[in-house]
């Protein structure tokens, strides 16, 4: 009897002490939460207000997320006039925020506060101490396009770039010329057959450039051709619009030799890795440049004498013969208009890094949590930066270079800037002008009817419905 009334007490005081752990769980993690979704955004808030850095007060978890996205939903339900003023369109939350409180503002993701910044001695220190501001990498779906070199930092950045850069070289892309030239010459062929019949034909250009573009990265990585590199395109679309992770099952010729071989050189990179940044060359490497040849293209046929004067050049340096690295590197109205192209309609719209401790960018203290957005849309539209030309298409302005075509330096991104900049910027521009020149020497080519103005930012600035294009046979290679 005593000893049962014991082994009740027991009970009574274990039930007790786990109530009291779990109501103790609760107000921790109440209180975490509460600290979490309030008292440090609004901790964020008051610290860049007193700074006179503006934005939308804190109000709940979404932040302007759910106001960002309606208003961009909103703007894509119809085309915007054939102009090319389309900041106020591709971001009109931004274009909205700095309207109403200028160029030092912030806006709400989630619950941490992303601050803008235009101005270039700030830019630069952020490109520079790449080690403070670092990528975001808390968002699945970014995780899942930015994989290999692109979403790593620290010593397996270097270590990585370090392994990767040589490929890149000047020299070594001289050997991907032939890859290049086949995938343009493939895709210039098939329109040439519809343009036969007819001298003219209406083609949807962003499908083709696509595709050419895939076939480039097949070809230079993996000497394949686009027809085996299909399936893995198919698959890394797949993981992107769904969020599956399905490179595991992806074939890529030779990875099971190349992990023997990477495991037995012990060059610094697992098979897991090699994989990652096949996977990402993939996405890096052809999306952004098929995007660069679109707006080239719908440019060119919007503005006929830049296309006769880049058609000159064209036929110019090269006559009758095929492209070849010293032609292609001394093409200079073609290289103007291609910096024009992705100063007004870059393929990667903004850069966005996280502030991981509290940080000073010149006077302005970043308090640990924010975030910083490096908006090259608009910064390559600053009236201060570039003149009250600029949001017109005048490619003469780099008539004398990069630096000459604006008033200071870090105000052209398109391809970011510092030790991070695109390790690919000089493949892209070789391989765009390849295609342009193999484009222009065979077609002229105006804007059809049917084309309907609608650039949207969805990971790269593409034409939502396409590049309807008329093509009309013009002479031979
Ligand atoms: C017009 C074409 C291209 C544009 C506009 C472009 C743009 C960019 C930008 C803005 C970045 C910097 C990202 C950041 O700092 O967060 C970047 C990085 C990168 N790009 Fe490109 N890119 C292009 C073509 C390519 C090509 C053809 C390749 C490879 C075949 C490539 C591979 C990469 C890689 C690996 C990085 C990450 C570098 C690092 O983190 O060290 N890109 N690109």
């Amino acid at each position: 009897m005593l000893k049962q009334k014991s082994m009740e007490a027991d009970l009574v005081i274990i039930r007790d002490l786990l109530c009291f752990l779990v109501v103790g769980l609760l107000v921790i993690w109440g209180w975490r939460v509460l600290n979490w979704a309030w008292l440090t955004p609004k901790r964020l808030e008051r610290c860049l207000k007193q700074q006179g850095v503006k934005g939308n007060p804190y109000r709940s978890l979404s932040g302007d997320m759910k106001h960002m996205f309606g208003m961009d939903r909103q703007t894509r339900t119809r085309p915007m006039p054939l102009s090319d003023d389309i900041e106020p369109y591709v971001t009109p939350f931004l274009h909205q925020l700095l309207t109403k409180y200028g160029k030092n503002s912030f806006m709400w993701i989630g619950p941490r506060p992303r601050v803008t910044v235009m101005e270039p001695d700030k830019i630069r220190e952020i490109f520079t101490k790449f080690a403070d501001y670092q990528k975001v990498h808390n968002n699945p779906l970014v995780k899942l396009v930015v994989s290999g070199i692109a979403g790593l930092e620290g010593d397996r950045w270097s270590k990585h770039r370090k392994i990767i850069n040589p490929a890149f070289h000047q020299d070594k892309l001289k050997n991907m010329l032939p890859a290049f030239y086949q995938s343009c010459s493939d895709m210039i062929s098939k329109w040439e057959k519809m343009v036969s019949t007819e001298g003219c034909s209406e083609i949807d250009a962003w499908p083709n450039l696509v595709d050419m573009t895939r076939e480039v990265i097949s070809r230079a990585a993996f000497g394949s051709s686009f027809e085996e590199g299909r399936r893995i395109f198919n698959l890394l679309d797949n993981q992107i619009n769904l969020g599956i992770k399905v490179l595991q099952s992806v074939y890529i010729p030779g990875w099971r030799e190349m992990e023997a071989n990477a495991d037995r050189k012990n060059m610094g990179m697992s098979i897991d890795d090699v994989i990652e940044e096949c996977k990402l060359f993939y996405i890096a490497g052809q999306e952004t440049t098929s995007v660069l040849l679109v707006w080239t293209m719908i440019l060119l046929a919007r503005y006929p004498d830049w296309q006769t004067k880049a058609r000159d050049e064209v036929l110019h340096v090269f006559g009758d013969n095929k492209p070849d690295a010293d032609g292609l590197n001394g093409l200079k109205v073609v290289t103007m208009i291609l910096y024009e192209v992705l100063r007004l309609y870059p393929p990667v719209v903004e850069l966005v890094r996280s502030v991981p401790k509290d940080l000073e960018l010149e006077k302005l203290l970043l308090p640990a949590g924010a975030e910083v957005l490096v908006p090259m849309l608009q910064i390559h539209r600053d009236k201060e930066l570039w003149g009250d030309d600029a949001h017109e298409f005048k490619p003469e302005r780099f008539a004398e270079g990069v630096s000459k075509a604006t008033k200071c330096q870090m105000t052209f991104l398109p391809f970011g800037w510092g030790p991070r900049i695109c390790i690919g910027q000089n493949f892209a521009m070789m391989e765009a002008k390849m295609a342009m020149s193999m484009i222009l020497k065979r077609f002229w080519f105006e804007l059809s009817p049917a084309y309907a103005h609608s650039p949207c930012s969805f990971v790269t600035l593409r034409p939502q419905h396409g590049a309807q294009i008329i093509l009309h046979k013009f002479g031979t290679d």
